[in-house]
């Protein structure tokens, strides 16, 4: 599906979108056409060129809005999912952590979801707790429930483990922490290019995901928050166009969200990525869900018949990545040899530590999923693992 738009899915297979997707051309050459034609500076000059590039940045923006359900001033452009949730954790939560608070993050969280807490944590005396799983890979729900207490200032989770694929029912969760007043960031960094997401219907109040995971350039990520927070939060950094106006003695604020974006912005990034979101439109999310799925339930059964080879959890929803050990293969061995047959997949800790301690495996093989891939790249990587099996048996 799609192959063609792509042009680095060489006669290769892509099987590493989980770690950063491939770009189809539209963005490529819309980024391309930006800086032959339209560069300039935002927010600043009043000949044509700059006034141009602001409306295409502020249009990105509504663009955005409308992908996931928000509206133009709760879409704050950033580098990534990791700086939003680095923004949210500083300028949201730090200022409200009394010691003995309480952060309710899940035990199946990416680094960037558990070590911007455990700072926080370190600066305010607050305390982070952990949401534990069971052996699949699904949250243990009765557990959450009982965490979520008066001392719980926030939860972060995760809405697509990067590593199980598990998609937790965020809708449910942040239904049942807003009965006990507690407010959600969701950590959507695997989830936006992969399922239709909907801020307003899910009520996140921040929602965090990065560009280049959904088919747009790297160095440009999102983080969504409602209004009613953004307005309250001191800035995350400071300098030129967040604020409003500037004396020795005192500085006052941008509105939201400029007050979160000091500096000249990634503009060539947001355009880029209002590209991808246009592309991902085009196809509708409904489709590329299905297709993913499709593949997915492929990729599972036929993995699941490889003599040797354990998937590490089996979730009761998954989406985007497999992740897998194969009798004695050492993971690097095995991405080492699947890289010479020109099959691209991940190996390592996949940024999970804590994660992959549970399941006792200090490395595993991981193949995860893009809207480029079909059935003939699972069979490639299905028909060369037995071989890489016996090749490195003990
Ligand atoms: C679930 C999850 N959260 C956060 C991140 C960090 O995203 P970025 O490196 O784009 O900031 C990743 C990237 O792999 C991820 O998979």
């Amino acid at each position: 599906m799609n192959r063609e738009d792509f042009p680095l899915l060489w006669e290769g297979v892509y099987l590493d979108s989980g770690a950063t997707s491939q770009k189809p051309l539209q963005v490529i050459e819309r980024i391309d056409r930006y800086y032959r034609n339209e560069n300039a500076n935002v927010h600043r000059g009043v000949y044509e060129l700059s006034a141009k590039a602001t409306v295409l940045y502020e249009e990105a923006r509504e663009r955005v809005a409308r992908f996931i359900g928000a509206v133009r001033d709760e879409i704050i452009f950033t580098r990534g999912t990791t700086e939003s949730i680095n923004m949210t954790a500083f300028s949201f939560a730090e200022p409200l952590m009394q010691p003995g608070d309480e952060i309710l993050i899940s035990h199946m969280e990416h680094h960037a979801n558990i070590v911007p807490w455990q700072l926080l944590c370190e600066r305010t005396g607050a305390v982070l707790k952990v949401i534990p799983i069971d052996r699949n890979g699904n949250l243990d729900r009765p557990a959450l429930s009982a965490l979520l207490t008066g001392r719980t200032r926030l939860l972060a989770l995760t809405h697509i483990s990067n590593v199980l694929g598990t998609v937790n029912p965020v809708k449910e969760i942040i239904a049942e922490a807003h009965e006990k007043g507690i407010p959600v960031l969701i950590d959507g960094a695997q989830a936006v290019g992969r399922t239709k997401v909907d801020v307003n219907d899910l009520d996140a109040d921040f929602y965090a995901f990065s560009g280049h995971k959904m088919y747009g350039p790297t160095g440009i990520g999102i983080l969504y928050g409602k209004k009613k927070h953004l307005e309250k939060m001191r800035p995350y950094q400071s300098g030129g166009d967040m604020i409003l106006r500037v004396t020795f003695e005192k500085t006052t604020w941008n509105e939201i969200p400029h007050k979160f974006e000091a500096g000249t912005p990634n503009i060539a990034g947001t355009i880029g990525l209002a590209e991808a979101v246009r592309y991902l439109e085009r196809i509708g999310m409904d489709e590329v869900e299905a297709a993913e799925d499709e593949v997915m339930s492929y990729a599972l059964e036929k993995l699941g018949r490889i003599e040797g080879l354990e998937i590490i959890g089996s979730p009761d929803r998954r989406s985007g990545a497999i992740t897998f050990t194969l009798g004695d293969a050492h993971p690097h061995d095995i991405a080492h040899e699947l890289a010479r047959k020109n099959i691209a997949v991940r190996a390592g800790h996949h940024c999970a530590q804590p994660l992959m301690n549970f399941y006792k495996v200090p490395a595993a093989t991981r193949m995860s999923l893009g809207l480029y891939n079909g059935k003939e790249d699972i069979d490639k990587l299905a028909d060369a693992l037995p071989e890489i099996r016996e090749k490195f048996k003990l």
